[in-house]
Protein backbone atom coordinates (compact mmCIF):
# COMPACT_ATOMS: atom_id res chain seq x y z
CA UNK A 1 0.00 0.00 0.00
CA UNK A 2 1.63 3.35 -1.02
CA UNK A 3 -0.87 5.73 0.90
CA UNK A 4 -2.00 5.34 4.14
CA UNK A 5 -1.07 7.42 7.17
CA UNK A 6 2.32 5.97 8.14
CA UNK A 7 3.26 5.25 4.21
CA UNK A 8 7.33 5.83 4.24
CA UNK A 9 7.44 5.13 7.34
CA UNK A 10 9.68 2.08 9.13
CA UNK A 11 8.21 1.18 12.36
CA UNK A 12 9.50 -1.86 14.78
CA UNK A 13 6.89 -3.70 16.97
CA UNK A 14 8.57 -6.02 19.80
CA UNK A 15 6.09 -9.05 21.17
CA UNK A 16 4.58 -9.10 17.74
CA UNK A 17 4.09 -12.88 17.71
CA UNK A 18 0.54 -13.09 18.82
CA UNK A 19 -1.87 -10.75 21.05
CA UNK A 20 -1.67 -7.43 20.55
CA UNK A 21 1.54 -6.58 19.11
CA UNK A 22 0.33 -8.96 16.05
CA UNK A 23 -2.54 -7.03 15.77
CA UNK A 24 -0.91 -3.57 15.55
CA UNK A 25 1.77 -5.33 13.07
CA UNK A 26 -1.66 -5.67 10.72
CA UNK A 27 -2.64 -2.17 11.97
CA UNK A 28 0.24 -0.27 11.09
CA UNK A 29 0.90 -2.30 7.67
CA UNK A 30 -2.75 -0.87 6.63
CA UNK A 31 -1.71 2.60 7.39
CA UNK A 32 1.27 1.71 4.93
CA UNK A 33 4.47 1.13 7.39
CA UNK A 34 7.08 -0.25 6.99
CA UNK A 35 6.56 -3.11 9.65
CA UNK A 36 9.59 -4.94 11.61
CA UNK A 37 7.58 -7.32 13.80
CA UNK A 38 10.02 -9.23 16.50
CA UNK A 39 9.21 -11.61 19.25
CA UNK A 40 11.49 -13.79 21.36
CA UNK A 41 9.76 -16.03 19.51
CA UNK A 42 10.80 -15.69 16.00
CA UNK A 43 8.48 -17.06 13.10
CA UNK A 44 6.86 -16.47 9.76
CA UNK A 45 7.25 -12.78 9.01
CA UNK A 46 8.39 -12.12 12.90
CA UNK A 47 12.37 -11.33 13.63
CA UNK A 48 13.74 -13.08 16.78
CA UNK A 49 14.68 -10.56 19.32
CA UNK A 50 14.65 -11.38 22.82
CA UNK A 51 13.85 -7.45 24.39
CA UNK A 52 16.27 -8.24 27.81
CA UNK A 53 19.19 -8.82 25.49
CA UNK A 54 21.35 -5.62 24.39
CA UNK A 55 23.30 -7.70 21.77
CA UNK A 56 19.62 -8.61 20.09
CA UNK A 57 18.79 -5.00 19.86
CA UNK A 58 22.49 -3.93 19.10
CA UNK A 59 21.83 -6.45 15.62
CA UNK A 60 18.28 -4.98 14.98
CA UNK A 61 19.87 -1.73 15.36
CA UNK A 62 22.53 -2.72 12.34
CA UNK A 63 20.09 -4.62 10.00
CA UNK A 64 17.74 -1.40 10.13
CA UNK A 65 20.80 0.81 9.58
CA UNK A 66 21.90 -1.10 6.40
CA UNK A 67 18.16 -1.87 5.08
CA UNK A 68 16.31 0.90 5.53
CA UNK A 69 18.99 4.14 7.21
CA UNK A 70 15.94 5.08 9.39
CA UNK A 71 13.49 4.05 12.22
CA UNK A 72 10.35 6.39 12.59
CA UNK A 73 8.65 4.50 15.50
CA UNK A 74 9.06 1.82 18.12
CA UNK A 75 6.06 0.06 19.46
CA UNK A 76 7.52 -1.40 23.01
CA UNK A 77 4.49 -3.94 23.54
CA UNK A 78 6.41 -6.62 24.38
CA UNK A 79 5.48 -7.65 28.35
CA UNK A 80 4.99 -10.88 30.49
CA UNK A 81 3.16 -11.10 33.84
CA UNK A 82 3.69 -13.08 36.94
CA UNK A 83 0.90 -13.49 39.59
CA UNK A 84 2.56 -14.10 42.74
CA UNK A 85 1.12 -11.97 45.49
CA UNK A 86 3.01 -10.07 48.10
CA UNK A 87 3.23 -12.95 50.43
CA UNK A 88 4.70 -15.32 47.70
CA UNK A 89 6.70 -12.59 45.24
CA UNK A 90 10.00 -13.62 44.78
CA UNK A 91 13.38 -10.83 44.26
CA UNK A 92 14.22 -13.52 40.99
CA UNK A 93 9.96 -12.96 40.00
CA UNK A 94 11.04 -9.49 40.25
CA UNK A 95 14.29 -9.23 38.07
CA UNK A 96 12.46 -11.35 35.20
CA UNK A 97 9.08 -9.29 34.98
CA UNK A 98 11.50 -5.96 35.45
CA UNK A 99 13.91 -7.56 32.68
CA UNK A 100 10.80 -7.52 29.99
CA UNK A 101 8.82 -5.01 31.03
CA UNK A 102 11.15 -2.09 31.73
CA UNK A 103 14.45 -3.07 30.84
CA UNK A 104 13.24 -4.37 27.41
CA UNK A 105 11.76 -0.77 26.38
CA UNK A 106 15.19 0.67 28.03
CA UNK A 107 17.55 -0.77 25.55
CA UNK A 108 14.83 -0.37 22.57
CA UNK A 109 14.82 3.06 23.12
CA UNK A 110 18.67 3.69 23.74
CA UNK A 111 19.38 1.46 20.75
CA UNK A 112 16.54 2.80 18.01
CA UNK A 113 16.71 6.41 18.97
CA UNK A 114 19.84 7.04 17.24
CA UNK A 115 18.61 5.94 14.23
CA UNK A 116 14.95 8.17 14.51
CA UNK A 117 14.84 11.25 12.43
CA UNK A 118 12.93 14.37 13.83
CA UNK A 119 9.18 13.67 13.73
CA UNK A 120 9.46 10.09 15.09
CA UNK A 121 7.54 8.53 17.61
CA UNK A 122 7.72 6.01 20.61
CA UNK A 123 4.76 3.99 22.04
CA UNK A 124 5.50 2.29 25.38
CA UNK A 125 2.39 -0.44 26.18
CA UNK A 126 2.29 -0.08 30.04
CA UNK A 127 -1.22 -1.02 31.57
CA UNK A 128 -4.00 -0.09 34.11
CA UNK A 129 -1.98 -2.00 36.54
CA UNK A 130 0.11 1.28 36.02
CA UNK A 131 -2.43 3.52 37.32
CA UNK A 132 -3.42 1.36 40.07
CA UNK A 133 -3.06 -1.16 43.31
CA UNK A 134 -3.18 -4.47 40.67
CA UNK A 135 -2.22 -7.39 42.80
CA UNK A 136 0.09 -8.83 40.77
CA UNK A 137 3.53 -7.57 42.74
CA UNK A 138 5.96 -7.62 39.94
CA UNK A 139 4.25 -6.88 36.83
CA UNK A 140 2.20 -3.77 38.96
CA UNK A 141 6.21 -2.57 39.71
CA UNK A 142 6.92 -3.14 36.69
CA UNK A 143 4.24 -1.15 34.73
CA UNK A 144 4.49 1.79 37.26
CA UNK A 145 8.84 1.85 36.38
CA UNK A 146 7.89 1.91 32.76
CA UNK A 147 5.87 5.02 32.83
CA UNK A 148 8.36 6.70 34.58
CA UNK A 149 11.27 5.85 31.79
CA UNK A 150 8.91 6.86 29.42
CA UNK A 151 8.68 10.09 31.07
CA UNK A 152 11.95 10.69 31.12
CA UNK A 153 12.89 9.38 27.58
CA UNK A 154 9.76 11.90 26.36
CA UNK A 155 11.52 14.27 28.61
CA UNK A 156 15.13 13.88 26.70
CA UNK A 157 14.36 12.92 23.43
CA UNK A 158 11.98 15.50 22.74
CA UNK A 159 14.36 18.28 21.90
CA UNK A 160 15.40 15.45 18.94
CA UNK A 161 11.66 16.04 18.07
CA UNK A 162 10.73 12.29 18.97
CA UNK A 163 8.02 11.53 20.89
CA UNK A 164 7.41 9.11 23.94
CA UNK A 165 3.86 8.15 24.90
CA UNK A 166 2.48 5.29 27.06
CA UNK A 167 -0.48 3.86 26.63
CA UNK A 168 -2.38 1.72 29.69
CA UNK A 169 -4.93 -0.87 28.45
CA UNK A 170 -7.45 -2.75 30.85
CA UNK A 171 -8.60 -6.19 30.27
CA UNK A 172 -8.13 -6.99 26.42
CA UNK A 173 -8.80 -10.53 25.12
CA UNK A 174 -5.32 -12.05 24.32
CA UNK A 175 -3.59 -15.25 25.50
CA UNK A 176 -2.09 -13.75 28.42
CA UNK A 177 -5.51 -12.89 29.88
CA UNK A 178 -6.84 -16.22 28.45
CA UNK A 179 -4.58 -17.73 31.24
CA UNK A 180 -5.94 -15.55 34.51
CA UNK A 181 -8.37 -16.98 36.52
CA UNK A 182 -12.29 -16.51 35.39
CA UNK A 183 -12.98 -14.52 38.77
CA UNK A 184 -10.05 -11.94 37.23
CA UNK A 185 -12.38 -11.45 34.32
CA UNK A 186 -15.74 -11.36 35.62
CA UNK A 187 -14.31 -8.30 38.48
CA UNK A 188 -12.44 -6.90 35.53
CA UNK A 189 -15.87 -6.39 33.50
CA UNK A 190 -18.10 -5.29 37.11
CA UNK A 191 -15.15 -2.59 37.44
CA UNK A 192 -15.46 -1.47 34.07
CA UNK A 193 -17.98 1.09 33.03
CA UNK A 194 -18.50 -0.07 29.68
CA UNK A 195 -19.40 -3.16 31.07
CA UNK A 196 -16.89 -5.84 28.66
CA UNK A 197 -13.94 -7.06 28.31
CA UNK A 198 -11.79 -5.19 25.36
CA UNK A 199 -10.49 -6.42 21.86
CA UNK A 200 -7.05 -5.55 20.03
CA UNK A 201 -8.73 -4.28 17.71
CA UNK A 202 -9.62 -1.54 20.11
CA UNK A 203 -6.45 -1.15 20.64
CA UNK A 204 -4.77 -0.91 17.22
CA UNK A 205 -6.44 2.58 16.30
CA UNK A 206 -4.48 4.82 19.53
CA UNK A 207 -1.23 3.62 18.24
CA UNK A 208 -1.52 4.26 14.77
CA UNK A 209 -2.44 7.62 16.01
CA UNK A 210 0.03 7.88 18.52
CA UNK A 211 3.08 6.86 15.87
CA UNK A 212 2.00 9.26 13.16
CA UNK A 213 0.96 13.05 12.79
CA UNK A 214 -2.14 13.54 13.84
CA UNK A 215 -0.31 13.74 17.53
CA UNK A 216 2.41 15.64 16.44
CA UNK A 217 2.24 17.81 19.07
CA UNK A 218 1.58 15.23 22.35
CA UNK A 219 4.25 13.62 24.49
CA UNK A 220 4.87 12.51 27.42
CA UNK A 221 1.19 11.68 27.72
CA UNK A 222 -0.62 8.33 29.36
CA UNK A 223 -3.51 7.24 27.43
CA UNK A 224 -5.83 5.10 29.24
CA UNK A 225 -7.69 2.90 26.87
CA UNK A 226 -10.09 0.34 29.32
CA UNK A 227 -13.59 1.01 28.64
CA UNK A 228 -13.21 3.42 31.88
CA UNK A 229 -11.64 0.75 34.36
CA UNK A 230 -9.01 3.88 36.24
CA UNK A 231 -11.39 6.56 35.72
CA UNK A 232 -13.92 6.36 38.93
CA UNK A 233 -11.09 5.70 41.24
CA UNK A 234 -12.42 2.41 42.55
CA UNK A 235 -16.08 3.65 43.60
CA UNK A 236 -18.33 2.01 40.70
CA UNK A 237 -19.66 -0.50 43.14
CA UNK A 238 -21.59 2.52 45.35
CA UNK A 239 -22.35 4.13 41.96
CA UNK A 240 -23.81 0.57 41.16
CA UNK A 241 -25.40 0.07 44.57
CA UNK A 242 -27.68 3.20 44.20
CA UNK A 243 -28.29 2.72 40.45
CA UNK A 244 -32.33 1.82 40.68
CA UNK A 245 -32.73 5.48 41.76
CA UNK A 246 -35.14 4.59 45.01
CA UNK A 247 -31.63 4.26 47.45
CA UNK A 248 -29.65 8.09 47.36
N1 LIG B 1 -4.01 -8.33 27.54
C1 LIG B 1 -4.24 -7.42 28.46
O1 LIG B 1 -5.32 -7.39 29.06
C2 LIG B 1 -3.21 -6.37 28.77
C3 LIG B 1 -3.59 -5.34 29.63
C4 LIG B 1 -2.69 -4.34 29.92
C5 LIG B 1 -1.45 -4.35 29.36
N2 LIG B 1 -1.07 -5.36 28.53
C6 LIG B 1 0.26 -5.29 27.96
O2 LIG B 1 0.15 -5.35 26.56
C7 LIG B 1 1.32 -5.93 26.00
C8 LIG B 1 0.93 -7.06 25.07
O3 LIG B 1 0.23 -8.02 25.83
P1 LIG B 1 -0.67 -9.19 25.20
O4 LIG B 1 -1.91 -9.22 25.98
O5 LIG B 1 -0.72 -9.09 23.72
O6 LIG B 1 0.21 -10.45 25.67
P2 LIG B 1 0.61 -11.81 24.98
O7 LIG B 1 1.15 -12.64 26.08
O8 LIG B 1 -0.50 -12.35 24.16
O9 LIG B 1 1.79 -11.38 23.97
C9 LIG B 1 3.02 -10.92 24.47
C10 LIG B 1 4.10 -11.21 23.44
O10 LIG B 1 5.34 -10.75 23.99
C11 LIG B 1 6.33 -11.71 23.68
N3 LIG B 1 7.45 -11.65 24.62
C12 LIG B 1 7.49 -12.09 25.90
N4 LIG B 1 8.73 -11.93 26.41
C13 LIG B 1 9.49 -11.38 25.42
C14 LIG B 1 10.84 -11.00 25.31
N5 LIG B 1 11.69 -11.18 26.34
N6 LIG B 1 11.26 -10.45 24.16
C15 LIG B 1 10.43 -10.30 23.11
N7 LIG B 1 9.13 -10.67 23.13
C16 LIG B 1 8.67 -11.20 24.28
C17 LIG B 1 5.60 -13.06 23.76
O11 LIG B 1 6.31 -14.08 23.05
C18 LIG B 1 4.25 -12.71 23.13
O12 LIG B 1 4.25 -12.92 21.73
C19 LIG B 1 2.17 -6.37 27.20
O13 LIG B 1 3.13 -5.37 27.48
C20 LIG B 1 1.16 -6.44 28.33
O14 LIG B 1 1.76 -6.26 29.59
C21 LIG B 1 -1.93 -6.38 28.24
Amino acid sequence: MSGGRLAGRVVVVTGAARGQGAAEVAALEREGATVVATDVNGGEGVRRLDVTLADDWADLADHLRDTHGAVHGLVNNAGITWRARLDEVTAKDMSCVHAVNVNGPLLGMQHLAPLMPPGSSIVNVGSSAALTAHYPVAYTTSKWALRGLSKTAALELGPRGIRVNTIHPGFIETEMTASAATAFRESNIRETPLGRVGTVEEVTPLVVFLLGDESSFITGAEIPIDGGLTSHGGVKSVSDALLDGTRR
